[in-house]
């Protein structure tokens, strides 16, 4: 049996990574004759790595090939940059030529990037025998809904989910959503979060990090490993387009962070869209900045701000354990800064990640700069108390093998998808 995994951009590689993980131990323990809880060990498991190059350089996607130990992608599409209709576009072309040649039965997309919905509907439209047999196509972390169709990932959350035949969910909010939508339950499982697999694997990994000590934020008797004091620090990260596209907007949320600049120092890892804006923008984080419309960013930020290139999986992951708080427009580092119990102030109108506020550490702050500031305040005096939501134990991605497996033993290639 042959399962195909897509990767294509930064948060992909760590949901990806423990799927993998679990398919070797899979084929270990089958290797061995042994049972595998839950599933058919006699089913052997041929794993083909495919990356789309939606993300291409070191530091959006080589660090985290080592970093998390993934095996070198069998095939790499080289697609690079370009506008959505493009990108997605050349993916499909190019993705179609692979999945034809190599025929596998199950096809493995992640998330909610361009990769994940142009590889599912290309799966969904292939016909291998000319009887309408195709791969499956599994979808882990389905079900997610912002309910902002603005935001170019709820289009590749619906569509995805809408052509996938196993949809694997890592919050009870993704069952209802489903549901509602029609989708069959049977076609559902709630597995839990693979992306918290990768946390809680290598957050001891994550220790030996040299980055705080780069960054001055520990005393040197804690050098080169745990142990020394830590200073106070928050860790942002911006890339939404939505935030980090117009000025005003960008402004305005660096404005919210005022106060907190003052408080300590804010630690941010610049994505390479929200650099390229920084620089398109002139906005100097250096000194003080008075634009065109008449807004200002403060000395008091500029001074409070450091900037740095992002970071690789093992280094963000040491930072953002060790920080204070967290401001961020990403929705992994909402559901990362739950798992390890940090204050996280999301930078946005809205969440597809419901759990991370009900249960997690998670405040929806807006984009204007008081709703931020009042976020940053609530956060500042929040007592600590953590619980984790269901499934994230860093069993989820056993349990999508497991599934696989059955199904697979159940049907064989001669699948027909539910939904058709
Ligand atoms: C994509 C995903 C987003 C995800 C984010 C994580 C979609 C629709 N968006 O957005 O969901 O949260 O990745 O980063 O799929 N660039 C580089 N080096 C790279 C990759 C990109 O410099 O390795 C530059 C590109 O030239 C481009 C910018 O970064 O100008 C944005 O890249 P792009 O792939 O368009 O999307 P992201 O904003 O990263």
């Amino acid at each position: 049996m042959k399962i195909m995994t897509i990767v294509g951009a930064r948060p992909n590689f760590m949901k990806a990574a423990p799927i993998i993980a679990a398919i070797n131990e899979h084929n270990r323990k089958a290797s061995k004759g042994r049972t595998v809880e839950g599933s058919d060990a006699s089913i052997e498991l041929q794993h083909v790595l495919v990356h789309t190059g939606q993300h291409y350089d070191e530091i959006m996607s080589g660090s985290f090939f080592s970093d998390l130990a993934l095996p070198k992608p069998d095939v790499h599409l080289g697609i690079g940059s370009g506008s959505h209709a493009a990108q997605t576009a050349e993916i499909m072309k190019k993705y179609e030529e692979i999945v034809m040649a190599e025929r596998p039965d199950v096809v493995i997309v992640v998330g909610d990037v361009n990769s994940t919905v142009a590889c599912a509907l290309v799966t969904s439209k292939v016909s291998f025998g000319g009887a309408g047999t195709r791969p499956l196509i599994a979808h882990v972390e389905a079900g997610l809904r912002s309910f902002d169709r603005t935001m170019p990932e709820e289009i590749n959350r619906v569509v995805t989910d809408h052509v996938s035949d196993l949809l694997f969910v890592t919050e009870e909010s993704g069952l209802a959503n489903l549901n509602k939508e029609g989708i069959s339950e049977e076609n559902v499982h709630f597995v839990g979060n693979t992306m918290i697999d990768s946390l809680l694997a290598f957050q001891g990994k994550a220790d030996s990090s040299t980055k705080l000590d780069e960054l001055g934020l520990r005393s040197s008797s804690g050098r080169n490993g745990t142990g020394g004091k830590v200073s106070r620090y928050a860790l942002l990260t911006l890339h939404r387009p939505a935030n980090v596209d117009n000025r005003e907007s960008l402004e305005n949320i660096l404005a919210g962070l005022r106060d907190l600049a003052k408080d300590c120092p804010i630690i941010f890892p610049v994505h390479p869209r929200t650099q390229k804006r920084i620089k398109e923008f002139g906005i100097d984080l250096d000194s003080h900045v008075a634009n065109q419309n008449g807004s200002e960013l403060p000395q008091s930020i500029a001074s409070g701000i450091l900037l740095i290139d992002p970071l690789g999986y093992l280094d963000f992951l040491c930072l953002m354990k060790n920080a204070w708080m967290v401001v961020t427009d990403s929705g992994g580092i909402q559901e990362e800064t739950t798992c390890l119990g940090i204050p996280c102030v999301t930078v946005r109108e809205n969440t597809e990640r419901p759990v991370t506020v009900e249960k997690g550490t998670n405040i929806i702050a807006g984009t204007s700069r008081e709703g931020i500031r009042a976020a940053i305040q609530t956060q500042s005096s929040r007592k600590a108390g953590l619980t984790t939501p269901t499934h994230w134990d860093g069993r989820a991605a056993t349990r999508i093998v497991e599934v696989l497996v059955r199904v697979l033993a159940n049907q064989r290639s001669s699948f027909r998808p539910a939904l058709a």
